[in-house]
């Protein structure tokens, strides 16, 4: 509760003044939770609304540098600057007589902004194992995060990550295959999603560079089997 200054004396005076003789039923303040989700040092922009026509004192409360916008009687726009954590926003005035207040619950997200993808080799020969490796630094939350490795347009391995944790980490995907001819006719590339709109965000995608990698024949017996192997590809 730290971040908000003076926040815990208002709130304190709030609940002397709604309790103060006037039992249970007045705490019915109504304060309806606002969740955003804002990428780590981006702006917001809030529109503070008052659940009466003419409210008196429209104030945000907020450490944070905010610039007011617009406004008309019921509602004012700010800018909010530079989110760095989460955190509550809140937003106090008076309808008729009475404090009220609405809280905007602000998390933080690192969306993916570099997907490093790394074969571990650039040459092998048909059979040989080989890892493909993808890396998205600093995200967070890793749940609605997705990350997928493709041959071409052909998915190889996707993985879905779980995890609630508001601190950017690194991500990494590692796919052990064997590499066959196809494998030289495509580019393999990393993509990564992060699919926040359940949680009212958006969907940030990314894409690697691709990577080529050079297939070559088995000298000796295995080459023969692999010429065995080949077949008219699809597209020719
Ligand atoms: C804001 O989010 C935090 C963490 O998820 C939660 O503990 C808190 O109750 C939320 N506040 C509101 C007003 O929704
Ligand atoms: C702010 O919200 C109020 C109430 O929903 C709406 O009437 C007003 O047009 C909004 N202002 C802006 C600039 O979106
Ligand atoms: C990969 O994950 C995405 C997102 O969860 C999903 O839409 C897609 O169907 C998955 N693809 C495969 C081949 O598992
Ligand atoms: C693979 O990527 C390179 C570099 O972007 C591109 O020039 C090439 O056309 C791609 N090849 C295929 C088969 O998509």
């Amino acid at each position: 509760m730290s971040p908000f200054g003076g926040w815990g004396t208002l709130a304190a005076f709030l609940a002397l003044l709604c309790c103060r003789g006037s039992g249970e039923e007045q705490f019915e303040v109504p304060m309806e939770p606002n969740h955003l989700l804002v990428g780590s040092g981006e702006f917001q922009v809030i529109n503070f609304t008052a659940s009466c026509t003419d409210p008196k004192k429209l104030v945000l409360e907020t450490a944070l540098h905010k610039t007011f916008l617009e406004g008309q009687a019921q509602w004012k726009l700010f800018k909010v600057i530079s989110i760095s954590k989460n955190m509550e926003l809140m937003c106090s005035f008076i309808c008729g007589g009475k404090e009220e207040m609405k809280v905007f619950n602000i998390t933080v997200f690192y969306p993916p902004k570099q997907v490093l993808l790394t074969l571990s080799h650039t040459s092998v020969a048909v059979g040989t194992l080989f890892t493909i490796e993808c890396r998205v630094p600093a995200v967070a939350p890793l749940e609605g995060l997705t990350v997928t490795l493709l041959r071409g347009t052909e998915i190889l391995y996707n993985q879905t990550f779980v995890g609630t944790a508001r601190f950017p980490q690194d991500v990494m995907v590692t796919h052990h295959t064997t590499a066959d001819r196809e494998d030289s006719l495509h580019n393999f590339s990393c993509e990564a999603w992060m699919d926040l709109r359940s949680r009212g965000g958006g969907l940030v995608h990314r894409v690697s560079d691709p990577q080529r990698l050079e297939v070559k024949a088995r000298s000796g017996a295995g080459g023969g089997q692999v010429i065995t192997q080949c077949r008219p590809l699809g597209t020719g």
